[in-house]
């Protein structure tokens, strides 16, 4: 089925669509509200050196799977083992992510659309910041309206990615891109001349150790992974869309350095905004709908700017969500051999119907509590939905083991030789190569394993809950 797979028009394609798939909500909406939550510049540290350390290496490793075989997770898996191999459950587990992953966050992002059209219709002027708050409250517990935006959400993703590689995902990731770093930039300004500028960057960058816990290390390496798009195959996927000599080392940082970028001036713009209208910092994932309406309807300029940000907002989790649904797509045209439009519609369709719980969760008691039951001994603390527990899940769980699975199967299932021509092939940074070996090797390994057994709550049991509160 070749015809029905494709490919990039050229690399600058290939580093949009994966900056697109980068780019999201891990970004603008998670960044800076677990920033916030956990105490600021510490944690941002923390969080650049899991980039660097753990995501990079883990970004090649996927970018060199999915290019070395030309195929999508679960048959790259295959190819480079044997058929039957163990290693094909690792592009399983991604297959299985990219359902539940999108299915939640479809959810957001349809409230992201929903306001957009909230503040086009002007519902925030002259309201007191109390009042923008329990909108959100509102949005977050309608379970018809939240349903809706997801629906409508999945409807736009399903349609480009229908379109296919090149003129579906690449086209529009060469319109959305320029276009979100034209907002953040106007964007960035405005928190320069309206914002507490000073005190933002202060709480972004100079580490402090208020409301930093160990549980900030895992919670870092979970969004990085997120950020990234690792440990799910998608960038395998969009690997297997590149040609054999494609630079992956540059193209592989320069998508974390875009990535990376955007987390921070999402940070630079929101909290010198949060500083100058007086909101708290740890008000957790409600931060950028209620800081960003609160700010905007109390400075001048602001009225015009708000559907602006969330125009941003959702274009950028457009990006990342067409990825997703790429994943679970592109299993079923290059494993089954479905046609490209019945590939997308059925998964699409059936990710439609998996979001619902969540669209409905904020909001319904009953469903919640079933399922907390169920899950609480392992992740969930109390009081959390079907939503959060989804949420936690993809963050703690399955993208760090999908991570390992991956760093493992690079590091020491491939062969030495083709590793070696692969990760040197069209690119100058070759010498590299011993470094990124070495990282995948030893440090991905232990760094996942440890916070996998916190999220287990295994040193917890050791050493106390003191320690690990
Ligand atoms: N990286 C995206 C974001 O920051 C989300 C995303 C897209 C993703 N594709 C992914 C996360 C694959 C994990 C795996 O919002």
């Amino acid at each position: 089925m070749a015809s029905a797979r494709g490919h990039w028009g050229n690399r600058t394609g290939f580093v949009l669509a994966a900056a697109g798939s980068a780019v999201g909500l891990g970004n603008i909406w998670a960044f800076p509200y677990m920033t916030g939550q956990n105490g600021g510049g510490l944690f941002v540290l923390v969080y650049l050196a899991c980039v660097a350390g753990i995501g990079l290496p883990i970004m090649m490793a996927e970018i060199f799977i999915g290019r070395t075989t030309q195929t999508s997770p679960v048959g790259a898996f295959r190819k480079l083992s044997r058929p039957g191999s163990a290693w094909m459950g690792v592009g399983w587990l991604g297959v299985v992510a990219a359902f539940i992953i999108l299915s939640f966050y479809s959810v957001i992002a349809g409230w992201s659309l929903h306001y957009v059209w909230l503040s086009i219709t002007s519902t925030f002027a002259d309201q007191t910041p109390v009042e923008i708050a329990s909108i959100f409250e509102q949005v977050r517990t309608d379970p018809a309206l939240s349903s809706l935006w997801h629906v409508i959400f999945m409807a736009i993703t399903i349609a480009i990615v229908i379109a296919g590689v090149q003129s579906g995902i690449e086209t529009w990731s060469r319109i959305l891109m320029p276009a979100l770093f034209i907002i953040l930039g106007i964007l960035l300004v405005y928190a320069m001349v309206k914002g507490n500028f000073a005190q933002g960057v202060k709480f972004l960058f100079a580490p402090n150790l208020d409301n930093f816990s160990w549980n900030s290390v895992p919670a870092a390496m979970g969004l990085a992974f997120f950020s990234l798009s690792l440990g799910m195959g998608a960038l395998i996927t969009y690997g297997s869309y590149l040609k054999t000599d494609d630079d992956l080392v540059s193209t592989s940082i320069t998508v974390s350095v875009l990535d990376t970028s955007v987390a921070l001036l999402a940070g630079l713009i929101l909290f010198p905004i949060i500083f100058a209208v007086g909101q708290e910092t740890d008000q957790g994932p409600g931060l950028v709908f209620t800081t960003i309406p609160i700010a905007f309807a109390e400075i001048p300029g602001g009225l015009v700017l708000a559907p602006l940000f969330f125009l941003l907002l959702t274009f950028t989790a457009l990006t990342s969500a067409i990825s997703l649904l790429e994943v679970a797509t592109a299993y079923f045209i290059d494993e089954r051999g479905w046609t490209r439009t019945k590939a997308t519609l059925a998964t699409g369709g059936a990710i439609m119907m998996i979001g619902i719980p969540s669209a409905i969760s904020g909001g319904s008691r009953l469903f919640g509590a079933g399922v907390q039951k169920l899950t609480d001994p392992l992740y969930a603390g109390p009081g959390k939905n079907w939503f959060d527990v989804l949420v936690d899940l993809s963050f703690n769980l399955m993208l760090p083991i999908g991570g390992l699975g991956i760093a493992m199967f690079v590091a020491w299932r491939v062969d030495d030789a083709a590793r070696e021509a692969g990760f040197s092939a069209g690119s100058k940074m070759g010498r590299l190569y011993w470094g990124w070996l070495s990282l995948l090797r030893y440090v991905v390994p232990v760094a996942i394993v440890m916070v996998l057994l916190n999220a287990l709550g295994v040193f917890e049991m050791l050493f106390g809950g003191g320690e690990a509160q």
